[in-house]
C-alpha cells in the first residue's frame, strides 16, 4: 500500500553567543553548581542578547536547516513555529520568519504548547502533509526563555536557556511499513487541569503585561516520568517496535534525572540516549531540535535510524514522535 510520509530532510540549529555558567549563576541568587549539576545536570545555557529576538534565533535556525536540507526558502509552502517566548503577542512569530526568508506564499503560523511545542509542531505538520495540504514544511522551535525568567527566583532561574532550532519536512512516497522513512506514528496530550503547576502570571488578557514564569517543580517532576512513558508505550504499541529497535531517543532536556529515569523505566539503553542539557539547559520548545541537529551534525544520528522524540511540559502537554531518519 502506498502512503504519504512526512520525511525529515535536514535540519539546523542556533545557539545565541552569550553563555551563563552555574557559577556566573551563583553571583546572581543563592545557588551552586553542585547543587544545578546534581539536581538537573545543567552546567551553562545559552542566553540572548539585548534586542535578540525570538525570529532572530529562529530564523537562523531556519536557515541551517534549510542549507541541510539542499532546498530553497521559496520551496517550503508552510511554516509552523512553536514557541511560548513570541517576539509580540501578536503577529506570530512566525510570519516574521517567513518574511525573513522572503517568502511571500502559503501560511505560516505558531504552536503554542510550551516544552512539549516543537512535537505538537511536527505532528501537525506531518498531519498537513499526509492530508495533502502541504508538501514542505519548515518547523522550528524557538525560545528566549531568558526574558520570563524571575531573576531573583533560584527555583527557576537556573533551569533554562535561549535558543532554536528547526527542521524540513518533506513529503514522500511510503509503503505503510515501519521500515519507511519519515513520522510512523505521533501521540499527543494535554491536561488543563494541571495548568497552575507550570505557567506564566502575565499575559495580555490576564494583566496586560508579558509576566514570570512560576513552576511548582517537585510536582511537575513527579508527573513527568509517567506522562512520558504513557506515550511512548502508545508509540511502541501502535508500531510494534520495543526499546531494543530505537537507535536514539532524543527527549525534551529538562532534567536529566527525568531523562535518565524515563529511559531506564522503558527499557532504553543509556548510550541511545542524546543528551544536551548540560549545555543548553531546558530551551523549551527548541530542546528537542537542538538536541537532533547536535547529535546529526555529529554523526550520530543517521539515515534509516529510528529515533524517538518525546516531550512534557506546561498545561500539562506532552507527546511522542517516532521517526525514521
Ligand atoms: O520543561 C518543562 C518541565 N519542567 C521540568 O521538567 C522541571 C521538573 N522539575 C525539576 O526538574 C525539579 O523539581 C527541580 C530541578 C526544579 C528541583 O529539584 P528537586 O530535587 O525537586 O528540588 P526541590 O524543589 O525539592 O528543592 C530541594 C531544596 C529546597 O530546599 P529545602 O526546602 O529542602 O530546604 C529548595 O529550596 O533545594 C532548594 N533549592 C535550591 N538550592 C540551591 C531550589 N532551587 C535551588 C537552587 N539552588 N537553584
Amino acid at each position: 500500500m502506498s502512503v504519504i510520509r512526512s520525511t525529515v530532510i535536514g535540519c539546523g540549529s542556533y545557539l545565541p553567543a552569550k553563555c551563563l555558567t552555574n557559577a556566573d549563576l551563583s553571583r546572581m541568587v543563592d545557588t551552586s553548581d553542585d547543587w544545578i549539576v546534581q539536581r538537573t545536570g545543567i552546567r551553562q545555557r545559552h542566553i540572548a542578547a539585548e534586542g535578540e529576538m525570538t525570529s532572530d534565533l529562529a530564523l537562523n535556525a531556519a536557515r541551517a536547516a534549510l542549507e541541510n536540507a539542499g532546498v530553497d526558502a521559496q520551496d517550503i509552502d508552510t511554516i509552523i513555529l512553536a514557541t511560548a517566548t513570541p517576539d509580540y503577542t501578536f503577529p506570530a512569530t512566525a510570519v516574521t520568519v517567513q518574511a525573513g526568508l522572503g517568502i511571500h506564499h502559503g501560511a505560516a503560523f505558531d504552536v503554542h504548547a510550551v516544552c512539549s511545542g516543537f512535537v505538537y509542531a511536527l505532528t501537525t505538520a506531518d498531519a498537513y502533509i499526509r492530508s495533502g495540504m502541504s508538501k514542505r514544511v519548515l518547523v522550528i522551535g524557538a525560545e528566549t526563555f531568558s526574558r520570563i525568567l524571575d531573576w531573583n527566583d533560584r527555583t527557576t532561574c537556573v533551569l533554562f536557556g535561549d535558543g532554536a532550532g528547526a527542521v524540513v519536512v518533506e513529503a514522500s512516497e511510503g509503503t505503510g511499513d515501519i521500515a519507511d522513512r519519515g513520522v510512523l506514528t505521533s501521540h499527543l496530550r494535554s491536561d488543563g487541569r494541571h495548568k497552575d503547576k507550570l505557567y506564566v502570571d502575565g499575559g495580555p488578557s490576564a494583566t496586560q503585561t508579558t509576566g514570570h514564569l512560576r513552576m511548582e517543580g517537585r510536582e511537575v517532576f513527579k508527573h513527568a516520568v509517567g506522562m512520558i512513558t504513557d506515550v511512548i508505550e502508545d508509540a511502541f504499541n501502535e508500531t510494534g517496535t520495543t526499546a531494543d529497535d530505537l537507535t536514539w531517543f532524543i527527549p525534551h532536556q529538562a532534567n536529566k534525572r527525568i531523562i535518565d529515569a524515563s529511559a531506564r523505566k522503558l527499557g532504553i539503553a543509556p548510550e541511545k540516549v542524546v543528551t544536551t542539557v548540560d549545555r543548553h539547559g531546558n530551551t523549551s520548545a527548541a530542546s528537542i531540535p537542538l538536541a537532533l541537529d547536535t547529535a546529526v551534525r555529529d554523526g550520530r544520528v543517521k539515515r534509516g535510524d529510528l529515533v524517538l522524540l518525546e516531550a512534557m511540559g506546561g498545561g500539562f502537554t506532552w507527546g511522542s514522535v517516532l521517526l525514521r531518519w
